[in-house]
């Protein structure tokens, strides 16, 4: 009973750690940040002087930046919620390196093109 127990939890915290680790793909927040920042690049602000230019600085952890919520035990961005910001432009692949993103609403903006694959 007690080596049926201690293999189901191996084989569960096994689970865990290869969708875990897969996810993080030796990523961390560093990787995160540059993925933001990369998006930036690539933002055109309907005004200039537009407050996220500003707001998305390195000077302070992307969890504190507008729009941007991070996991609180990892401080992983796990949503990006942008909508009706007065932003377009388009979205490069690099979003596609935040790996624990889980919600994307960046509706009611001016973004054209389309979403890169390596968002999937
Ligand atoms: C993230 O990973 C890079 C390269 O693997 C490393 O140089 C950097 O120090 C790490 N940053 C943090 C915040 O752990
Ligand atoms: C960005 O905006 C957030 C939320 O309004 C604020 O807490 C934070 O201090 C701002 N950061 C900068 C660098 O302006
Ligand atoms: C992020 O993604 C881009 C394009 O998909 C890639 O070229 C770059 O090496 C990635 N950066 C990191 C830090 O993983
Ligand atoms: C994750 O691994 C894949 C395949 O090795 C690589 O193409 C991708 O750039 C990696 N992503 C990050 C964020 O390092
Ligand atoms: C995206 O945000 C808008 C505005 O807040 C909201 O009406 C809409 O329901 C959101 N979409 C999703 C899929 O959550």
């Amino acid at each position: 009973m007690e080596k049926t127990w201690f293999l189901y939890l191996t084989a569960v915290s096994l689970a865990h750690c290869f969708l875990a680790c897969l996810a993080m793909n030796g990523s961390n927040s560093t990787t995160d940040q540059s993925a933001l920042l990369a998006f930036k690049s690539y933002i055109t602000f309907d005004h200039p002087h537009h407050i996220l230019a500003t707001n998305w600085s390195s000077a302070t952890s992307v969890c504190h930046w507008i729009g941007v919520f991070c996991s609180k035990r990892h401080y992983r961005v796990v949503a990006l919620n942008l909508p009706n910001m007065g932003i377009g432009g388009t979205i490069p692949p690099h979003i596609g390196n935040l790996s624990f993103l889980s919600y994307f609403n960046i509706t009611s903006n001016t973004f054209h093109g389309h979403l890169p694959s390596e968002l999937a």
